[in-house]
């Protein structure tokens, strides 16, 4: 009977003929991995990663424990976005759709795009960035990419995930402005452009409420707001009532509880507790995307393993952050190398915990390295205290070397989704043996294998810095592509890197209460607090130096019917080709409300030849303009002053215009007995003029407005209260009815 259902729709009709039993099953998985299936649709299976494939054959879990099946370990998060490249983004999505087809994987659990708030998150090396904007075209971009292979992503974690302990029941408690403008923005893009299949919703509260049950998150924001159609599904153990997750717009609960889960929704349903059509609407969303990804569905493909490795190797090339190079230390020349540090042999890769893949092809940088190095393993991952024999023994090499090239960073132990880090500080072992290097060799690259930010007590007295975050499976040799100069370094940095710890605006708060994380830097986060209070960074967001140089000039802004159009040239005026990633920062002026410094609305990545120059032609949205207004409720580009700066990063600004917004939301627009006299009388519109004389106001408020104090004083009264003035009420209520 349903065999020819199915060739035709899947749509409610089909719903509803399916018995309650098995509506109840669809709304949770069969197990770990599928879907359930019904007559007529099978099962779907879904996977991690974000950074390759984690497909579990045999047990399953969710922290990246037991085996999952050979694949292509690509770059994380951390280092992808550093790349600030949207095609390369898009490519990676591609190859892991290739796979995820080729492994019969309907839908891909990534890409992870919560907000780098605090550099201790667990989890951070599986985030993007401290910047909503560089999330949002990164994660749009992966999900594009993904999707056009005809495999579904699940966009996670919604929403506010932004520490690791206690994530199960801690609550985020945000202001609605920084929520939107900072928390949700990345997402909102990424529903919008990118269509994703279906949206994962975090472990954590938000403002109080479990977000598996929330459903001004879940369904106003979501789904009335944005216009959402996939499917919500929850994270791994992320639903306490699943009844209660059902009617706020869950659709699935991950994993299974099996029979269980079925008793109680079938229980729910017969009571009356949940309305059938609220259960059968998420029923039709299950099958919908199972129908539409499940493996039966997709084409066969078999993809090339190596091919996809070297692929791995260009997006590692491209986001490698070269964070200092004095005196052109790099890229290195016919030179003898001492190698120290055992991260050389056994290189940090990827993250621990859910996107752990088991990697097709590690190529370490002590395999790939040149043959005129010789390596010291210099100290131990497995613990931080210092061994004198392997000082004494990377001592000599050092001494005996042109350059030493040090690797560092953190062991996998101190940086795993499922907890976070009490410190930035490297091991102990690593810190120390670097001092005693220096003392002997001033020669000194550093290589950092690190999920997120580290403290760099040192920077000051090493000459070269090479920031490869994890690299994926071939980070040895896109390490050496970079130290050997085979390719010019053009990753930038998409968070910022504090001298200290004490530096970042959520320090000792961060994680110190376990039922409640209070935003407190609101809008603040990252670079934008960094830049209010004027704090000297150990690196900026958006740096990264290269082999040649950048020049800018020429900035032309142009206001539109809809948008700013910002132009201006690059030239490269060193000795090799390049590529370089212009950033458009906004500072708004016009807007009366607290608002960062500059904020990143534009970037883009551009490869000149030697001597080149090239036109960059950006556009600027009104959202570019824009703040949250959580009072009404909308988005408001306040027509005014903004100033424009293009950087080759946050801190390093070549070009700054002004504009005069005139196409934005006019707050002004309606008088209210709370409009402010300074504001009024600024206008300068005769209309209004007009309405003051009528009501008997034009001549007391001018005359009060005379003197300088007067002036001051007076401006900052709003209409209902020039009653303190002698004025009465009824002349404000007629100027009101006048002028509006
Ligand atoms: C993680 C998710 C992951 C899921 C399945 C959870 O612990 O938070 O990101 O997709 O497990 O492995």
């Amino acid at each position: 009977m349903r065999g020819w259902v199915i060739l035709t729709t899947i749509d409610l009709n089909f719903v509803e003929q399916l018995s309650l039993e098995e509506r109840a099953a669809l709304v949770s998985g069969k197990d770990f991995w599928f879907t359930a299936p019904v007559d007529g649709v099978p099962a779907m299976m879904m996977t991690d990663g974000p950074s390759g494939l984690r497909k579990q054959v045999d047990t399953g879990d969710a922290l990246g424990i037991n085996k999952s099946v050979d694949a292509v370990c690509f770059p994380a998060s951390a280092l992808t976005a550093s790349s600030f490249n949207d095609d390369l983004l898009y490519q990676l999505g591609e190859h892991l759709g290739v796979a995820a087809n080729a492994e019969n994987i309907g839908v891909l659990l990534g890409p992870g795009v919560n907000i780098k708030r605090s550099p201790l998150a667990g989890r951070n090396f599986e985030y993007f960035s401290e910047d909503s904007l560089l999330a949002g075209r990164m994660g749009t971009a992966y999900v594009k990419g993904v999707q056009s292979k005809g495999v579904g992503v699940s966009v996670k974690h919604f929403a506010a995930n932004n520490r690791e302990d206690q994530r199960f029941t801690s609550s985020s408690n945000i202001s609605e402005r920084a929520l939107r403008e900072i928390y949700l923005a990345q997402f909102e893009r990424i529903v919008k452009q990118a269509h994703p299949a279906t949206i994962m919703c975090s472990y954590n509260r938000l403002n109080g409420t479990l977000n598996s049950q929330n459903q001004r998150l879940l369904t106003d924001i979501l789904r009335n707001e944005w216009g959402f159609q996939g499917l919500v599904m929850s994270d791994w153990g992320a639903v306490a009532d699943h009844i209660a997750a059902i009617k706020a717009g869950l659709d699935l609960e991950m994993p299974g509880k099996g029979q269980v889960s079925t008793d109680e929704i079938v229980a729910a349903v017969k009571s009356g507790d949940l309305q059938e059509s609220t259960l059968n609407r998420s029923v039709l969303r299950v099958l919908k995307m199972a129908k539409r990804f499940a493996a039966e569905n997709q084409p066969a493909v078999r993809y090339d393993k190596e091919e996809q490795h070297d692929f791995a190797r260009k997006v590692a090339d491209d986001g490698i952050v070269l964070l200092k190079n004095d005196q052109d230390l790099l890229p290195l020349k016919d030179q003898k190398l001492a190698i120290v540090g055992e991260l050389a042999a056994k290189p940090r890769f990827e993250g621990g915990g859910s996107s752990h893949v088991n990697a097709h092809h590690v190529v370490s940088p002590l395999a790939a390295a040149p043959d005129q190095a010789s390596y010291y393993q210099g100290y131990t991952l497995s613990d931080d205290q210092v061994d004198d024999n392997l000082t004494q023994e990377a001592i000599a090499g050092a001494q005996n070397s042109d350059v030493v090239v040090f690797f560092a960073g953190f062991p996998e132990e101190m940086e795993t989704e499922g907890f976070d880090k009490t410190s930035l500080a490297l091991p102990k072992n690593q810190n120390q043996l670097l001092e005693e290097l220096l003392k002997v060799n001033s020669h000194v690259v550093v290589v950092l294998q690190n999920g997120s930010v580290a403290e760099l007590p040192w920077a000051d007295q090493v000459p070269a810095i090479v920031e490869t975050y994890l690299a994926g499976e071939p980070v040895g040799e896109a390490t050496w592509d970079i130290l050997l100069g085979r390719v010019n370094p053009s990753g930038k940095l998409a968070e910022s890197f504090p001298i200290r710890l004490e530096d970042n605006p959520t320090y000792g708060t961060f994680g110190k209460n376990h039922d409640e994380e209070n935003y407190y830097e609101g809008i603040f986060v990252g670079y934008r607090y960094y830049d209010l209070h004027a704090i000297p960074v150990r690196f900026p967001f958006g740096h990264g130096l290269s082999y040649t140089t950048f020049a800018y000039r020429d900035l032309a802004i142009k206001e539109g019917a809809d948008s700013v159009t910002v132009s201006f040239k690059i030239k490269n005026t060193g000795k090799r080709a390049g590529k370089e990633v212009p950033q458009v920062y906004v500072g708004n002026h016009a807007s009366r409300v607290e608002t960062p410094v500059r904020e990143l609305r534009q970037f883009t990545k551009v490869e000149l030849a030697p001597g080149e120059e090239e036109t960059i032609t950006l556009d600027l949205p009104r959202r570019a303009f824009s703040w949250y207004n959580a009072k009404a409720k909308r988005w408001e580009a306040d027509n005014g002053e903004y100033v424009i700066e293009v950087g080759s990063s946050s801190r390093d600004i070549r070009l700054t215009g002004t504009l005069q917004l005139t196409i934005g939301y006019d707050p002004n627009q309606t008088i209210t007995a709370e409009t402010y006299v300074g504001e009024l009388m600024a206008r300068q519109d005769p209309a209004i003029e007009a309405a003051l004389k009528k009501a008997g106001l034009l001549e007391i408020i001018k005359q009060a407005l005379a003197s300088p104090e007067g002036k001051a004083i007076f401006a900052n009264i709003p209409l209902r209260s020039l009653t303190m003035t002698g004025v009465k009420h009824q002349q404000i209520e007629d100027f009101l009815q006048h002028v509006n």
